[in-house]
């Protein structure tokens, strides 16, 4: 393996660290700025973004965080980029690379991943701004009759094509097939689709000649449908995504990362904590989460500059609750401390 893909790998985690993914898009960010009352502006999702990054000692949990193109390109309010802010941190710089999802001709209500044209030219202009990983995301949904069988392939072979190219650059791809939860589901179908999911990525990963030892996989946790009203432990989830993992990912796998998915931030910590504490997988495991480390903070900020240190003191609090359950450290009355 590339010895630059394997530093850049170990860096990231070192510590019991993780990803912060703050790479949502314009449109998703809006999103989420309306819904918790903010009316968005281009300058002010930046301004969370810098918020974020710029809240003392998180570099001692976080050792990557996925840009996005808007992000990648600006500065800070102090004039400095937001490459530099991280590099200065000892924080890796990570930038999400696919072009959205987008429906699959011939397959309703089936997405496929787009992104790949003219990626190899995208690589070298992310590589001379500071990039030293990626990330591509496809999506499997649950449902009548899908996903299909040409769904799972086609993005697996798109997530495939992705990682050469990115590897190809020296930069680690973080291959993330997501299978969604939104659905009525139970949890055994969610438990089917990642199974059939993963056996198909690593199938084309390993047929596009990709070094699986110098990439990362995030993947979605095993969940019931979030609309099927079933209850399950934060036990039963870990076992269970376990189990799959275990069955489905190669051991020369570096990392396996999770996303949070519509998780309520204490689930998404409780259940990677539960998985910690099992043990006994041959990848590391660690968080790549967007909504269930910055979620929270958002809310609190508001918008307003009054709330600032309200809003990073949250995200540093999840961001040491997350790495702590990587050691299986984490217990719920530390939700009700105050820092
Ligand atoms: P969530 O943690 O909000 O699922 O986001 C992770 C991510 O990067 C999705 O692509």
């Amino acid at each position: 393996m590339s010895a630059l893909l394997k530093d850049t790998i170990l860096e990231i985690f070192k510590n019991s660290r993780g990803i912060l993914a703050t790479d949502a898009t314009e449109d998703t960010m809006d999103k989420r700025m309306s819904d918790v009352g903010i009316v968005p502006t281009p300058e002010l999702r930046v301004r969370f973004r810098e918020i974020l990054l710029t809240t003392p000692g998180i570099s001692e949990f976080i050792g990557g965080v996925i840009l996005n193109d808007e992000i990648i390109s600006s500065e800070t309010s102090g004039g400095i980029s937001f490459v530099e802010l991280l590099s200065q941190q000892g924080i890796k710089v990570g930038i999400k690379v696919d072009r959205k999802t987008h429906d699959f001709a011939n397959f309703p209500g089936e997405k496929i991943a787009e992104g790949l044209d003219g990626l190899r030219d995208r690589f070298k202009k992310y590589k001379d701004l500071g990039a030293s990983f990626s990330k591509f995301r496809a999506v499997i949904r649950i449902g009548e009759g899908i996903p299909t069988q040409a769904c799972i392939e086609s993005n697996a072979e798109v997530l495939a094509r992705y990682a050469a190219l990115s590897q190809e650059s020296e930069i680690v791809p973080i291959v993330e097939p997501e299978v969604v939860m939104d659905g009525s589901h139970p949890m055994e179908r969610c438990m089917q689709v990642t199974s059939a999911v993963l056996q198909n990525v690593f199938f084309y990963l390993q047929k596009h000649r990709v070094d699986i030892s110098g990439m990362i996989l995030k993947s979605n946790m095993i969940l019931p449908g979030k609309d099927s009203g079933m209850d399950v432990s934060d036990k039963e989830v870990a076992i269970t995504t376990l189990e799959v993992l275990k069955r489905k990912v190669p051991e020369i796998l570096p990392v396996v990362v999770f996303l949070s998915g519509g998780q309520s931030p204490v689930s998404a910590t409780s259940r990677l904590n539960e998985m910690a504490k099992i043990g006994g997988f041959p990848w590391k495991i660690s968080f790549s989460y967007e909504r269930a480390l910055e979620g929270p903070s958002l809310e609190i900020w508001k918008g307003l500059e009054s709330n600032v240190d309200l809003a990073r003191n949250e995200f540093l609090k999840r961001a040491r609750l997350n790495s702590l359950a990587l050691a299986g450290r984490y217990d719920l009355q530390m939700e009700r401390d105050n820092s």
